[in-house]
């Protein structure tokens, strides 16, 4: 049978990216033009600064991604692109440009969800098992899903407020750590004790759901309360102490769901899927218990378009299609 090449592209937050995935599962490029240095001296993302980024890079971008692969405009079968959630002006630029490129090149559209990309970002390592938990821990997304078949998301639990990477990069800000602050927690946290007792979010005893927004309150307070009593809080101990209230919650409620929902395999999703402490807190956990447990490489961890092609290539294969009127979705749900 002939190979299936799905053309990807992600614009959804400050990543310009296009890639070529083969079959789903095999990259063939994976082009990543990173705005983070842009956006660092304002302490996070500007949308404004974004979008016009995103316009300079994606022919860039798309150019790149062609050569890497070696392949021509020929041999793809159809584009994917990310139609939401995240920023509106952000997502326009990839919708735009793939609705351009499926109209001028005679190829068929697929918009995709940014979630279920950074979920398929798995397969491009390993083959899926069902009935499969997934843990996505991102900037934007804090989420359990459940997936009984491709395609098939079933969100059993979620954030009430902050998303995880948005907690870490808020607590980064107020220890005056360089956007994005959670690579810069992961490093401190690795130095520090845990001298300082955060609070942990359980929530109702079966639920599933998430909370970080009263542990950032309680770091606040924490760095304020030092400050007026003239104490010295060393920023490591507060970003390890940070840290393991994390860690602990997410680790705790996707083991508990793998085991209530007897899964085959758990897979980690999302930005905050590149923190070592959580890496090393699951892979300790999942190896007494019979689930395999799958965490992508960090340069799958993160925004990237071949994640976009692989959750793009099931759809495509399910004979999901969008039309040319395929608008950006900034809450698009799951
Ligand atoms: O998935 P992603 O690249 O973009 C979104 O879709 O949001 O995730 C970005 C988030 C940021 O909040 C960033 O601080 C966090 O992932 N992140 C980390 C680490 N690397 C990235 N958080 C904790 N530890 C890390 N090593
Ligand atoms: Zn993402």
């Amino acid at each position: 049978i002939k190979d299936t090449y799905i053309l990807g592209i992600e614009t959804s937050c400050d990543e310009t990216a296009v890639a070529i995935v083969k079959n789903g599962k095999e990259i063939t490029s994976n082009v990543v033009a990173s705005q983070i240095e842009s956006h660092k001296r304002f302490g996070g993302v500007v949308p404004e600064i974004a979008s016009r980024h995103h316009v300079e890079q994606i022919t860039l971008v798309l150019e790149e991604a062609f050569q890497e692969a070696g392949l021509e405009w020929d041999d793809i079968d159809a584009i994917a692109v990310t139609e939401g959630p995240g920023l509106v002006g952000a997502l326009l630029i990839g919708v735009n440009a793939a609705k351009a490129l499926a109209f001028a090149k005679n190829k068929p559209l697929v918009g995709v969800h940014h979630i279920a990309g950074h979920i398929y970002a798995n397969r491009l390592e390993e083959e899926f098992h069902f009935p499969l938990l997934a843990l996505i821990v991102s900037g934007g997304h804090t989420e359990l899903v459940l997936m009984k078949e491709h395609g098939s998301y079933e969100v059993i639990g979620e954030t009430r407020d902050d998303a995880a990477g948005e907690a870490y990069d808020k607590v980064a800000r107020m220890l005056q750590l360089p956007y994005p602050g959670g690579p810069q927690i992961d490093r401190l946290a690795a130095e520090g004790k845990l001298s300082i007792d955060f609070p942990r979010a359980w929530l109702e005893e079966d639920s599933f759901d998430f909370s970080f927004s009263g542990l950032k309150s309680a770091v606040i307070n924490k760095i304020h309360n030092a400050k007026q009593k003239g104490e010295t809080l060393k920023p490591e101990d507060v970003a390890a102490s940070f840290q393991a209230s994390v860690i602990d919650v997410l680790v705790t409620k996707t083991v508990k769901a793998a085991l209530q929902y007897n899964v085959k395999q758990v897979i980690v999703a999302g930005g905050v899927a590149a923190n070592k402490g959580l890496r090393a807190e699951l892979e300790a956990k999942f190896a007494n218990m019979n689930t395999p447990l799958l965490i992508p490489p960090l340069n799958l961890c993160t925004d990237n378009a071949a994640m976009i092609a692989a959750a793009g290539t099931i759809a495509f294969e399910k004979g999901i299609r969008s039309g040319l009127d395929l608008n950006a979705n900034p809450s698009l749900l799951l």
